[in-house]
């Protein structure tokens, strides 16, 4: 293999840069590995108000842990009301844009007032510290309010993200326990209204817990309200009030749990907690993002995902910086719209996904070209390893080769970056996220636990603890356990095939279970089955992921069809439809292929390797000694050279 290409930052941005050449990256590194304790509480004091200091920096009994044990603190305070006796009182903490083309600037005091009062709300109807409430909301500013409003009250909060179905949303809601439900008539998305109060009408028959259902209008379209559960928020509103102080926390009170697949057909809650989690988002902004007061900062994620949580939310809104949100599709109305806000914006800081990059990449260097994009300092891609022709494209077309780009590697679980330059301090090299953060301990070993060497591949680890590690699965405590922490012995599995080069640079190469990446987002392939054997004609079914060009994966299904007549052609239609309206439209199959049988092995599980082999290959080459049947494989083989 050819030897890849660096880039060192330039002159210019070391110059200015937070974190200065590598001696300065290493001096950090260093000190958090030999002095944790030092290093994070002297991180924790300067970042983060507390109401209380905590007694003891971090208490570790693998895999339980606890950080800044005894602080006492609030995320929404941290966020808002410390902002307000300084100069950002009046800066804009976002600049929200509709996708229809509405405006609004919110400044911290605005948003403050806004949080303010709708916490006053929950509170007036019973909500406090420990409760659950959902958050389901197009990508408007009323979303952020939201959670910043439980977090002000230590209401526990899970976003679920606006594509998901009634279905999942109902399991979400049900699992987590909660009584209250946040949501909007609907949304805006490629110019079409997408409506969310229907499916929250559907999940709230089975949830007999949900006392309040509370609905921001946004599109204003005709929504049937029920009485005694649901209320419009501005109704609400017309009776908050404007003292609603924030309630100090202790330092491991749940902040949020969010939903991630895992490798099974339901869905794990991912719990994060309070005073850790807050010192280390915070933190990366400003190591990773270089983060400046005058910079104008956008994450194009949603707040359904986790980088909204970190990203969009508390990492940026607790490091005072001004948010760029954008509510829509990044080609509607044409292909340039996410170039028309950088520049109307003047966005120095933009943070993406590589399959936003390759969509764009398809659309032509015109769309971009046509607008001043000189107010891009730094590039940030997350989600999936970015391929060398995406960065090279995103380096030289976007950033004018100026702008350094964060590839930024970490997961639901671990809340915050934990592999990716520090981009004035950090030579890059193209799909590689580079180095570990602050403190943080990777390794690349074999099944048994033993570090491979460099250049070869291996599982992914972390040995040490970092402030905004998951606590648990939420009601699952056994399963975090057996999935994260027994797989390679006192280490954190991270799923993650990987190898570190000679320079110590690290290189993701996917997970190693039975989870895809569909355009960035987490979606399993046994989530997909149980939708799949639901229908009444499938017998049985076998998903993997498929590489594709735009979406790094792409949902391909094996099923097998009960006795009788079958229309493919209709029953392929309908079965993508059908696994949409079970989890959301986003885990859609791009694939439906029937088949007489699946490869198993002799035992009767479905071997999946295979499945992959065929549909990345065209054939099988690995071990196939176990496979029962091996018409099977030749015939499958066969098919797909049909195609
Ligand atoms: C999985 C985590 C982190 C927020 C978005 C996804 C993959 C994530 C990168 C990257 C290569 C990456 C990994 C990881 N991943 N970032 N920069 N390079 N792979 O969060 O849904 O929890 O998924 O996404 O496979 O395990 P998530």
């Amino acid at each position: 293999m050819s030897k890849p290409a660096v880039y060192p930052p330039s002159a210019e941005f070391v110059s200015k840069a937070r974190v200065q050449g590598m001696e300065g990256y290493r001096a950090l590194h260093e000190e958090a590995v030999n002095h944790p304790e030092t290093f994070w509480g002297g991180v924790a004091e300067r970042e983060i108000h507390w109401f209380e200091k905590w007694t003891k920096v971090v208490d570790w009994n693998p895999p339980d842990v606890k950080w800044f044990v005894g602080g006492k603190l609030n995320v929404s305070y941290n966020c808002l009301d410390r902002h307000l006796d300084t100069p950002r009182k009046n800066k804009a903490a976002i600049l929200w844009e509709g996708e229809p083309g509405e405006q609004r600037a919110i400044t911290y005091q605005e948003l403050h007032r806004l949080v303010v009062r709708f916490a006053s709300v929950l509170k007036s109807r019973g909500y406090k510290a420990g409760d659950r409430a959902i958050i389901y909301m197009p990508m408007i500013p009323e979303a952020v309010i939201a959670m910043l409003a439980c977090t002000r009250l230590g209401v526990i909060h899970s976003v679920v993200f606006g594509g998901f179905s009634a279905e999942a949303l109902k399991a979400r809601i049900q699992d987590l326990g909660a009584t209250a439900v946040i949501t909007a008539d609907g949304g805006y998305r490629r110019g079409k209204e997408i409506k969310l109060k229907p499916a929250v009408d559907e999940a709230l028959l089975d949830c007999p817990d949900v006392r309040d259902c509370i609905v921001y209008r946004r599109t204003g379209s005709d929504t049937p309200m029920k009485e005694g559960r649901d209320n419009w928020w501005h109704t609400l509103d017309e009776t908050a009030s404007e003292d609603c102080p924030a309630v100090p926390l202790d330092s491991e009170h749940p902040l949020y749990v969010l939903y991630t697949s895992g490798t099974t057909g339901k869905p794990k809650g991912i719990l994060h907690t309070t005073g850790g989690y807050l010192t280390y988002v915070t933190a990366t902004m400003k190591w990773v993002f270089d983060l400046r007061e005058e910079d104008t900062y956008w994450c194009s994620a949603d707040i359904g995902w986790v980088t909204g949580h970190s990203y969009i939310v508390y990492g940026p809104l607790a490091a005072g910086a001004t948010n760029v949100m954008y509510e829509g599709a990044p080609d509607y109305p044409a292909f340039d719209r996410w170039w028309r806000i950088v520049e109307k914006y003047k966005v120095s800081i933009l943070y993406t996904s590589p399959t936003a990059i390759r969509a764009l990449i398809r659309q032509g260097d015109q769309w971009p070209d046509a607008h001043d994009l000189s107010s891009l300092r730094l590039l940030g891609s997350v989600g999936e390893p970015i391929n060398p022709a995406a960065w090279e494209w995103y380096h030289r077309v976007i950033g004018k080769g100026r702008c350094p780009i964060v590839d930024t590697w970490w997961q639901t679980e671990t809340g915050g970056i934990l592999i990716a330059p520090m981009p004035g301090a950090v030579p890059l090299k193209p799909g590689s996220g580079t180095l570990p953060m602050p403190g943080l301990v990777a390794d690349i070993v074999d099944l048994n636990g033993f570090e491979v060497p460099p250049g070869k591949e291996g599982y992914l680890v972390l040995r040490r603890p970092w402030p905004s590690m998951a606590r648990t699965i939420w009601g699952d405590p056994d399963r975090y356990k057996e999935q994260y922490w027994t797989k390679v012995p006192g280490a954190y599995f991270t799923g993650d095939a990987a190898r570190c080069d000679e320079d110590g640079y690290y290189w993701i190469l996917g997970r190693v279970d039975d989870v895809m990446n569909v355009s960035g987002h987490r979606l399993s392939t046994m989530e997909v089955e149980s939708a799949l054997v639901k229908h009444a004609a499938v017998a049985e079914a076998a998903v993997v992921g498929k590489p594709h060009e735009i979406t790094g994966q792409a949902v391909c299904c094996f099923v097998t069809l009960k006795k009788g007549q079958h229309d493919h052609d209709a029953l392929g239609k309908e079965l993508r439809q059908w696994v949409a309206h079970e989890i959301g439209a986003f885990a859609r199959p791009e694939e439906i292929r029937f088949t007489d049988a699946l490869p198993k092995t002799r035992s009767g599980k479905i071997m999946r390797r295979l499945l992959r082999e065929i549909v990345t290959n065209h054939t099988v080459a690995g071990d196939v000694t176990t496979l029962e049947d091996m018409s099977v494989i030749t015939s499958l083989a066969a098919q797909q050279d049909e195609d």
